[in-house]
């Protein structure tokens, strides 16, 4: 339990405030497309091998009974390993290997296995991985495993930015039985996620991000209850994601731009991450108004570029962490809840490209002229009206409105496009929700006129 805190304290250290620190000054100095590539490339640059504190208990003699098979000359004075022959049949070329620990024996097969499967090493960084010494191979890290604070073991790979190419990682990623982190952003690994990886009972950050995997969505995560880091970004895994991902306990879940395709479970809300990254999917039906369960500390939540449908719910107003709340280019529609008013911290608010109409919420300018909004994106919707407030937004150039029915305004659609939406009509359920403003914040309400009060 102590081992958890600690590993999750040095987690937030090493990767969740660096991160969030580097959104926040970005999204206010620089604007969301430099907010877009933070995002999108990857953050995690972990794997300076903290493995300590990720789990209390041995590997089972599955692997070592494997690599026994291996014909691998293995000799070193410091291996008391019975298994092997002291007479070993060592190629005279490759020299007899030194291990400091039999753990590191172990892997070394594993690790020359996988060097043989790689087909591209742009950066030439298989040629350091020669030799017994691991530790000193790029991209690998070694610490005292958890079960033996005496032993030496392959904690920890980063192949960040590598740009290695191989067609699977099974039987390479599945066989490190006392790995920690496993860092492989911007590589061009292939296949699919094989259920083996169950079995890496210290593994707690897996960052697959940036690669070609495929397949449905590796459920063995499922029951692996140390992983708190899960980046599946910028691959093209399809299909649908298992609701039991949402209530694991998981720090950070990133799974934008692959082809998932489903609708949005209802436990959505149950979710412990700081960031909600769903963009640039497939994602399909509403927004649950389950969100609203969203912990507090959730400062991040991108819809974009998905097929989501129906109406808002005002429930979305609840995320008063959230800084960034983007949910542009989809399909959602109704008038916009005056709960996102409640959203006191957002300085990004995209919701354009979608097939809103109505009025401009006037509270929601207020945020742009009294708190910390500094982009609202409302183009290519159906907007109707904006009320002085808003008005003022768009002179700050904060508020952008092009492309909608606003009849006094420049640059607005034609009045046929205008006429052929609304002559189709786009009710939303629960209409007094739209005008309920469930503020946390109540020391707001005074300062905007036109709030309903509450059901
Ligand atoms: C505001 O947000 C929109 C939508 O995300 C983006 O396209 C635009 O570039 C942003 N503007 C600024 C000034 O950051
Ligand atoms: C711990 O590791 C050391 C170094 O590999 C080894 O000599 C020792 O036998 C191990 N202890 C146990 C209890 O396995």
């Amino acid at each position: 339990m102590i081992a958890k805190i600690s590993f999750v304290a040095i987690l937030s250290l090493l990767h969740i405030l660096p991160t969030s620190l580097v959104l926040y000054a970005k999204a206010t100095s620089r604007g969301r497309d430099t907010l877009e590539l933070s995002i999108g490339i990857g953050s995690g640059s972990g794997g300076s091998g903290s493995s300590k504190d990720c789990g209390d208990e041995l590997l089972g003699n599955a692997d070592q009974s494997q690599c026994s098979q291996e014909k691998i000359p293995l000799l070193g004075p410091i291996i008391q390993a019975p298994l092997l022959s002291p007479v070993v049949q060592a190629p005279i070329v490759q020299g007899l290997l030194n291990f400091i620990d039999q753990r590191l024996a172990l892997v070394y097969p594993v690790i020359q296995l996988f060097k043989s499967a790689i087909t591209s090493d742009p950066l030439g960084i298989t040629n350091s991985w020669v030799g017994g010494d691991i530790c000193k191979y790029k991209g690998f890290y070694c610490d005292s495993p958890p079960d033996n604070k005496s032993a030496t073991a392959l904690a920890s790979i980063d192949f960040n930015g590598f740009g290695l190419s191989a067609p699977s990682l099974d039987g390479f990623l599945d066989q490190l039985p006392d790995i920690a982190l496993f860092h492989a952003n911007s590589n061009n690994f292939a296949g699919t996620i094989s259920p083996n990886i169950a079995k890496l009972r210290y593994l707690y950050e897996l960052d697959l991000s940036n690669n070609k995997l495929s397949g449905p969505f590796p459920t063995v995560v499922l029951g692996m209850t140390d992983l708190i880091f899960l980046d599946l970004r910028f691959n093209s895994f399809s299909g649908a994601v298992p609701a039991q991902i949402f209530t694991q306990d998981l720090y950070v879940l990133f799974l934008n731009n692959n082809a998932f395709d489903q609708t949005l479970p209802d436990n959505l809300g149950n979710t412990h991450v700081l960031y909600l990254t769903l963009a640039n999917n497939k994602f399909t039906g509403p927004i649950p108004r389950s969100i609203a369960g969203a912990p507090s500390t959730l400062t991040e939540v991108l819809f974009l570029n998905n097929r989501f449908s129906g109406c808002l719910p005002y429930e979305i107003g609840l995320l008063d962490e959230t800084v960034v709340l983007d949910a542009g280019n989809n399909q959602l529609t109704g008038p916009l809840p005056l709960s996102l008013f409640c959203l006191e911290k957002v300085e990004q608010l995209n919701l354009g490209g979608n097939l809103f109409y109505g009025m401009v919420p006037e509270p929601i300018c207020w945020l742009g002229l009294n708190r910390n909004l500094v982009n609202l994106s409302l183009s290519d919707n159906y907007f109707q009206y904006v009320g002085p407030w808003c008005r003022a937004l768009i002179e700050k150039g904060i508020l952008n409105v092009r492309n909608n029915c606003i009849p006094d305004l420049p640059f607005q659609r034609p009045v046929a496009d205008c006429a052929h939406f609304f002559a189709q009509p786009r009710p939303c359920p629960r209409m007094w929700s739209y005008s309920y403003v469930p503020c946390r914040n109540a020391h707001l309400d005074p300062l905007v006129p036109g709030i309903a009060p509450s059901p």
